[in-house]
């Protein structure tokens, strides 16, 4: 297992948002984090990567308990998350927003360099002199996507990464992040509100419902099954 959850609970103050989450991910899965708005999705990827400070419950990499890290030490154990809405620098140019992430990212052997990523995404080997914040909203994302796996991502988070993105282009990004994963045994959680997009990448499906997980289960049961109900 590279993350596990086990009873996990958080939320803002005294209000507890999720409650009880438990989940096991293996190396190289992708899973589907589904649930409609206020369900509790961010909260979750926010407890993981330890923005937020758990209320209860344990949360293991590796099999080591990760509770009392901080966010930069979750960073380097290869845990990333592409925030809601996009993480970049728009002011910087795009080589810049590269060299920023990766300085801190990008040590000997890492899995992707600045190289590895212009190799993935060629338009912005193109647009590297580009201010960040100029180019069309695809690009802004597959840049974010970018800095989100400079280094060696292990587990790689995204919120909501479709969105504002053209349906072409969702598909062959959601493509390229399933090749990745599959290739580098790079486990992802993939919250999305476009539900069919993220079926068609993920080899498991969880559905969050006020703050509770109420189906878990692979893509075709979760078709079969009438979680249909909770969006
Ligand atoms: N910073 C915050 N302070 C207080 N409450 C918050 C905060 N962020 C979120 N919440 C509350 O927590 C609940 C869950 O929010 P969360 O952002 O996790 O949902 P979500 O599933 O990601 O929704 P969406 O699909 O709209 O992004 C909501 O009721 C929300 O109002
Ligand atoms: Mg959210």
């Amino acid at each position: 297992m590279v993350l596990s959850l086990r009873r996990l609970s958080a939320g803002y103050g005294a209000k507890t948002v999720i409650s009880e989450v438990s989940l096991a991910l293996d190396p190289g899965q992708i899973l589907a984090l589904l649930g409609h708005n206020g369900a509790g999705k961010t909260t979750t990827l926010k407890a993981i990567m330890g923005l937020l400070r758990p209320s209860a419950g344990e949360t293991l990499f590796d099999g080591k308990r990760i509770d009392r890290l901080g966010v930069a030490e979750r960073v380097a154990l290869g845990l990333r998350l592409l925030p809601e809405g996009r993480g970049i620098f728009p002011d910087l140019s795009v080589a810049e927003n590269l060299d920023v992430v990766g300085a801190r990212n990008v040590g000997p052997g890492a899995m992707f360099d600045t190289a590895a990523v212009y190799q993935l995404f060629p338009v912005l080997r193109e647009r590297q002199g580009t201010r960040a914040g100029s180019m069309s909203g695809g690009q802004q994302q597959m840049l974010a996507l970018s800095l989100a796996i400079l280094g060696t991502p292990r587990c790689l988070m995204l919120d909501e990464p479709s969105i504002g993105l053209a349906p072409n282009l969702v598909s062959r990004m959601f493509q390229q992040v399933r090749e990745v994963c599959k290739s580098h045994a790079m486990t992802a959680v993939l919250v999305e509100q476009n539900v069919a997009a993220a079926m068609q990448i993920a080899d498991r499906v969880v559905i969050m419902n006020n703050g509770q997980i109420v189906f878990d289960g692979d893509p075709e049961r979760a078709r079969a099954s009438n979680f249909w109900h909770y969006f």
